[in-house]
């Protein structure tokens, strides 16, 4: 087959949770660009139906739906919506993340409701899109970790911000996460179901300067990551380019822990 068609998503339904979001915003791009169908589903629909118009008037493929993946219910109601109006669902990229933690003496019920959405709510919507995808055949399932779900934070890069350091329970379902994606490529092997992650470094979004002097210096590339970096790793492993890619964790830092 050709690269350009094995890259293609033409005719593929694929859903972004937290779609409306920074990394969720170029995630959706990115599979509108390469033909797909793409359906956003967030908490909030005001918020949701502004993104999708903007991408709509450029032409693409792009949907709103409802959910919260802290409710089963919510996410039960999600399937079905997907079921009545497009019939199946190809890909899934579980990037949503609730941030209801701000630091390392937060409460401990701010960790149980980090949990709550972030772990439990987690493993139920992949269970529920995946056994979507098993019902159309097969397909591909993205999970957004983090970088640092693989390693510890490195607290230079907040010096001479007022930023804080960051908190514990996002080191801890990122890091989950990644391990999370290996067993579920086990669980659905012989189904046609693939299952990698994606373990992005910070996305440059206005933060403080000094903050994105203290990063960037440490990153060979030099920067932070742009709006662009994430779409050719999500149209691969999303697509047939990807078909032999399975249970992988893929470090996008700009080479930062090279
Ligand atoms: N922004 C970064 O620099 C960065 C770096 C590395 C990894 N990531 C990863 O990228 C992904 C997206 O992060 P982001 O920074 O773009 O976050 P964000 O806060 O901009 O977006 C997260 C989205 O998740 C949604 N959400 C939160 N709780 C929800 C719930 N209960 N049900 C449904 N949706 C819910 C929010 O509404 C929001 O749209 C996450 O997996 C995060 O770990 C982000």
């Amino acid at each position: 087959m050709n690269v350009k068609e094995l890259l293609s998503l033409r005719g593929k339904i694929t859903l972004v949770t937290g779609g409306a979001g920074n990394y969720g915003k170029c995630i959706v791009e990115g599979l509108a660009e390469a033909d797909g169908t793409v359906i956003i589903a967030s908490r909030n629909m005001d918020n949701v139906k502004d993104v999708v118009s903007r991408f709509c008037e450029k032409g693409f493929d792009v949907h709103a739906m409802q959910v919260d993946q802290g409710d089963h219910e919510s996410v039960l109601s999600l399937k079905k919506a997907i079921i009545d109006q497009f019939g199946r669902l190809d890909v899934f990229v579980n990037n949503a993340v609730a941030r209801p933690m701000k630091g390392y003496d937060d409460p401990m019920e701010n960790f149980a409701k980090s949990m709550e959405i972030n772990a439990t709510g987690a493993m139920d919507i992949l269970r529920e899109m995946a056994s979507l995808i098993e019902q159309g055949g097969g397909g591909s399932i993205i999970n957004i970790a983090s970088m640092m779900g693989m390693f510890g934070p490195d607290l230079s890069n907040y010096k001479g911000t007022s930023m804080g350091n960051p908190p514990p329970d996002y080191f801890f379902h990122r890091a989950g996460l990644i391990n999370l994606t290996r067993y579920l490529a086990r669980i659905y092997a012989g189904k046609n179901i693939r299952v990698n992650s994606i373990s992005p470094g910070g996305l440059f979004n206005n933060q403080p300067e000094r903050f994105v002097e203290n990063y960037s210096q440490k990153v060979p590339v030099g920067r932070m990551a742009n709006n662009d970096d994430i779409k050719g790793i999500i149209v691969l492993l999303a697509s047939e380019a990807g078909a032999y890619i399975n249970g992988e964790n893929i470090l996008m830092d700009g080479g930062m822990y090279a």
